[in-house]
């Protein structure tokens, strides 16, 4: 791993991944062994929290945030940051539990992290990126999503959903993490276009995504409406800004 980088922590969202929960932190403890991690589990009913407790027993890499309830993906995150740097963490990173993101991936993410870049997203959207296993339905909501957001949005980010990337701990003081209302997958969006407009240097590098064998994915029509509305009220609210910035350039 880079030294040049700093204390990294990987943060590993849960809610019912009991069955993943082993594979995932086996996996990044090898491929990144200096790094910790931190398993934000929402109370999950499968008994995750008490699974996630006992490897922390085992480890002194590994810790665990309970939290009171499902909250949605984005406090789940909001509350791992928090936490990260307040322990002094200088890189947080965010990987899905179900082994979508593959752990053995993320030192060439965080290799682009040291050269230079605020925030490197992991992308199934830029050339050499891929999915494995996706129905064409899926595939074609992220597409969309995605083609939605660079357009809506203006920023050109291929895979601003992606929830596989490395953060420094400087971007997220930067950006300011107070007043994140996303709750669902759109929160990814939301930090993305945060860091565009702070002026700070977003990077995408491919990744191959590969569909989870164990458990169930949470995305629900309440993801998607979220992400339709608030995308359209970002679009909006940064109008303003987009048509003086193309009027000068004229
Ligand atoms: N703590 C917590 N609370 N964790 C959650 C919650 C929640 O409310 N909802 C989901 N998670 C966790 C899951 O347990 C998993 O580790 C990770 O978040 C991703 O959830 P999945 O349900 O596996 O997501 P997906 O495979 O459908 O979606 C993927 O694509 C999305 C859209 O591109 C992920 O990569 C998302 O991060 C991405 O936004
Ligand atoms: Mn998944």
């Amino acid at each position: 791993m880079e030294p040049s980088l700093g204390r990294v922590l990987v943060i590993v969202p849960t809610y019912n991944e009991r069955e993943n929960l082993p594979m995932i932190t086996g996996r990044l403890r090898a491929a990144v062994p200096d790094a910790h991690i931190l398993i934000a589990d929402d109370a999950s009913p499968d008994g995750t929290g008490q699974a996630a407790d006992a490897l922390a027993a085992a480890d002194d890499h590994i810790h665990v945030l309970h939290r009171p309830g499902k909250q949605g993906l984005g406090a789940a995150y909001i509350a791992g940051f928090r936490w990260g740097l307040s322990q002094g963490f200088d890189v947080l990173v965010e990987i899905d539990a179900d082994g979508s993101h593959q752990p053995e991936e993320l030192p060439r993410l965080l290799e682009v992290l040291a050269a230079g870049a605020d925030l490197v997203i992991g992308s199934r959207w830029v050339p050499g990126g891929k999915v494995v296993n996706w129905p064409w339905t899926r595939e074609l909501l992220s597409r969309g999503a995605n083609t939605y957001a660079r357009i809506a949005l203006g920023i050109p980010v291929r895979d601003s959903t992606a929830g596989f990337r490395a953060y420094r701990a400087a971007t997220l003081e930067k950006i300011g993490l107070d007043d994140v209302q996303s709750q669902g997958y759109c929160f990814q969006v939301d930090l993305t276009l945060r860091t565009i407009r702070s002026g700070l240097r977003v990077r995408e590098v491919p990744i191959t995504f590969v569909e989870r064998t164990a458990g169930a994915s949470k995305m629900s029509r309440t993801i998607v409406f979220e992400a339709l509305w608030r995308i359209a009220a970002w679009g909006i609210a940064g109008l303003p800004a987009r048509l003086r910035r193309r009027r000068h350039r004229r």
